[in-house]
């Protein structure tokens, strides 16, 4: 049975700045995917349009989420960095995916209606069609795993769905043209165009928590910025921002049992854990019986010796824009053509003459 090569995809928006969550629970898996895979690393321009038309400052948005990429150690020539504007491809597959996915199925978006809130009237054609759009972004490459955080697990389901009704609808097609692979689902093998996408969502923190409340994601849209660690903040304000999160009276406990109850302690542990590459136990069997006043120096010690190199590597980045749209030209070179591979098969599946 032949199968699938592995190809690794995955999208950041150009919205906001990118914080410690973004970092921990997106980029870094990225990095570390890239020693034993192909991989390619979207900067979705094209998404950032679906909650909001008119941005500011998009070239400087785009170019930010670039550098971070670079500033991390994705290497742009091995792999492929770009951004998706570049890449008309996948619209002209989201369109064709807008046709394979059924309205009740995005009528169950938990984002959508999130996003679009009480007035969704109001929200944009866009946002609804969103979901269809990440799934070309992924099958325009025919890509197999996608690195995400677990907010977006019902986006890749979603995904498999149009996978694989698009398989069945066109099986008479895909078969005589010799396009297809055959795969397994489940016990069953099937004669697939697309394939089944897979999520990888663990990681070192899939789930980085607010500084100010450790029941709430850290998030680029919260109101206060304490809440948060910013991939740009310097080290006096990493150092500020760790002395003021909040944490409760008590001592950190020595197992993690005991973090049970305690989000905000079980936030700055699980945030240390991954910054050093241990588990929480490791931290805990470390520091347990200690107080935070014991504790956050030595978070701050970490974050900063983690994160001042790759920030101060984003700020020389940033000064040289004419250097990151090369690195995004050249990507999206690479990219098109793989794309467009894709699209002539698709097209010739459908039946349009070419
Ligand atoms: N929806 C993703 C997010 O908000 C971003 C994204 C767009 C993406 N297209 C993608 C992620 C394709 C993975 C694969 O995080």
């Amino acid at each position: 049975m032949t199968e699938f090569k592995p190809l690794v995809f995955s999208g950041v928006q150009p919205t906001g700045n990118l914080h410690l969550g973004n970092y921990l629970g997106a980029i870094r898996k990225f990095v570390a995917l890239q020693e034993n895979n192909d991989c390619i690393y979207c900067v979705v321009d094209m998404h950032a349009l679906t909650a909001q038309l008119v941005h500011e400052d998009m070239p400087t948005q785009i170019r930010s989420i670039t550098a971070a990429f670079l500033a991390a150690g994705i290497d742009p020539k091995k792999h492929i960095v770009f951004n998706q504007s570049q890449v008309p491809q996948h619209a002209e597959l989201a369109w064709i995916f807008n046709c394979v996915a059924r309205i009740g199925w995005m009528n169950r978006m938990t984002q959508f209606k999130d996003k679009a809130g009480k007035d969704r009237e109001q929200a944009s054609l866009g946002l609804y069609a969103y979901p269809s759009l990440m799934a070309a972004d992924i099958l325009v490459y025919r890509a197999t795993h996608v690195p995400v955080g677990d907010d977006q697990k019902q986006h890749l389901e979603l995904a498999r769905d149009i996978a694989m009704k698009f398989n069945l609808d066109f099986h008479d097609k895909i078969v005589p043209t010799g396009l297809g692979i055959d795969i397994k689902v489940g016990e069953e093998p099937v004669h697939a165009y697309f394939p089944m996408v897979e999520p990888l969502i663990d990681g070192p923190a899939p789930r980085v928590m607010s500084l100010k409340d450790g029941t709430k994601k850290m998030s680029k849209s919260d109101p206060s910025d304490l809440s948060r660690i910013n991939l740009m903040d310097d080290q006096e304000a990493i150092s500020k921002k760790i002395r003021k999160a909040k944490t409760d009276p008590d001592a950190l406990p020595s197992e993690t049992e005991g973090l049970k109850g305690r989000p905000e302690a079980d936030n700055l542990v699980g945030i240390f854990a991954a910054l050093a590459d241990k588990s929480k136990a490791d931290v805990l069997s470390e520091f347990g019986g200690q107080q935070f006043s014991v504790f956050k120096p030595a978070l701050i010690d970490l974050a900063v010796e983690v994160l001042a190199p790759i920030n101060a590597e984003m700020r020389r980045l940033m000064e040289d824009p004419g250097h990151i749209d090369a690195v995004l030209r050249d990507g999206g070179e690479r990219a098109r053509n793989r794309a467009e591979k894709t699209m002539n098969e698709v097209r010739d599946i459908i039946g349009f003459v070419r």
